[in-house]
C-alpha cells in the first residue's frame, strides 16, 4: 500500500514553504478553540432539557428541543404550579381537561370563562401589563398551546447558518489535512467526505425528529462523527506538520524527479 505512488500534484507538508505550515498551523489552534466553545454552548443549550441530568446530552434531550415534550402547556404548568392555590382541585382538572381535549371555545363560554371570572381576574384583567390578560378565549387559546419544540422557522435560520459555516470549516480543515500523508488512500478521503455527510445528516434529522422521535439518534450520531473527523484532521495535520518525521514516499520524490522551489 505505502508504496502506492504519489500523485503529481500531491504536496507534503514538509514541501510547503514556512509562511504557509505557519498559516495552517494558526488555524489550526483557532478552529481548535472555536469548536470547544461550540460545544460548551450545545451542551449549554441542549444538555437536561427534558429534565436529566444537566451535564449530559441525551437521546431525550434532543427530542424535547426538536420535536417538544408533547405536554405541559403554559397554561397547564401554571395551574399545577404557582396558580394552584387560587382555586379549588376539581376546578384545575376540568380546566386541564378542556385544553387536552383542544380548548374548544363552546366549552369555554358555558364552563371556563364563568371559572376564570370568578378565580382569576382579579389579577389577570389586563390592567397589570405585566400578567398575561385572560379576558378573552384568544388569549387563553394561546397559552393552551402545547410544546411542539423549535419552530420550522427556527430550524430553517439555524440549517443555513450550520450549512454554510460548517461547510467552511470542514473545507478549511479538509484543504489543511489533504496534504497529510495517511493510508490507505480510500481512507484518507473517506475522512474528507465524512463530515459533509455528517452535516448533511444531521440538519435533515432535526426536521425528521419532528416527525419520527428516533431520528434523534441521528442527530447525536452525526455530531460525533463530525467531532471525530474533525479531531482526526486536527491531529493529524498538526502532528505531520510539525512533530513526524518526513515519509519515505515523499522523500524519495524529493531526491528525484520533481524540483522544490519557494
Ligand atoms: C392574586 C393574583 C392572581 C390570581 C388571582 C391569579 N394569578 Fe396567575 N399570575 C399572577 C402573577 C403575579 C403571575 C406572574 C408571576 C408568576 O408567574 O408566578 C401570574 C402568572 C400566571 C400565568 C403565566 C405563567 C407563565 O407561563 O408565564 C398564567 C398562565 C396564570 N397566571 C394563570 C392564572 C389562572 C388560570 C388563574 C385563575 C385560576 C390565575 N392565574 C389567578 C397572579 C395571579
Amino acid at each position: 500500500m505505502s508504496d502506492l505512488p504519489l500523485h503529481r500534484g500531491y504536496r507534503h507538508y514538509s514541501e510547503l514553504p514556512l509562511s504557509q505550515r505557519i498559516l495552517y498551523t494558526a488555524t489550526l489552534f483557532i478552529l481548535g478553540l472555536g469548536y470547544l466553545f461550540a460545544l460548551i454552548y450545545l451542551f449549554h443549550t441542549y444538555a437536561g432539557r427534558a429534565g436529566g441530568n444537566p451535564m449530559m446530552l441525551s437521546y431525550q434531550d434532543l427530542v424535547v428541543a426538536y420535536s417538544g415534550s408533547g405536554k405541559g402547556s403554559r397554561i397547564e404548568s401554571a395551574l399545577r404550579g404557582p396558580m394552584s392555590n387560587m382555586l379549588p382541585r376539581d376546578e384545575i382538572d376540568s380546566i386541564i381537561a378542556w385544553v387536552q381535549q383542544g380548548a374548544d371555545r363552546a366549552k369555554y363560554e358555558k364552563d371556563i370563562k364563568p371559572t376564570l371570572d370568578k378565580r382569576c381576574m382579579s389579577c389577570h384583567d389586563g390592567s397589570n401589563p405585566h400578567l398575561v390578560n385572560l379576558g378573552s378565549y384568544d388569549n387563553l387559546k394561546k397559552l393552551t398551546e402545547q410544546d411542539t419544540g423549535a419552530n420550522v422557522f427556527t430550524l430553517v435560520r439555524v440549517s443555513h447558518i450550520h450549512l454554510f459555516g460548517l461547510t467552511f470549516i470542514f473545507f478549511i480543515m479538509g484543504l489543511m489535512y489533504s496534504h497529510a500523508y495517511v493510508r490507505p488512500v480510500w481512507f484518507k478521503c473517506t475522512i474528507v467526505a465524512l463530515p459533509f455527510v455528517a452535516i448533511t445528516l444531521d440538519v435533515s434529522s432535526w426536521y425528521f425528529t419532528k416527525l419520527y422521535h428516533p431520528f434523534a439518534w441521528v442527530v447525536m450520531g452525526a455530531g460525533a462523527l463530525m467531532g471525530l473527523s474533525f479531531a482526526f484532521m486536527w491531529v493529524t495535520t498538526m502532528y505531520q506538520l510539525w512533530f513526524a518525521a518526513t515519509p519515505l514516499a515523499v522523500n524519495h520524490r524529493k531526491d528525484s524527479d520533481i524540483p522544490i522551489i519557494g
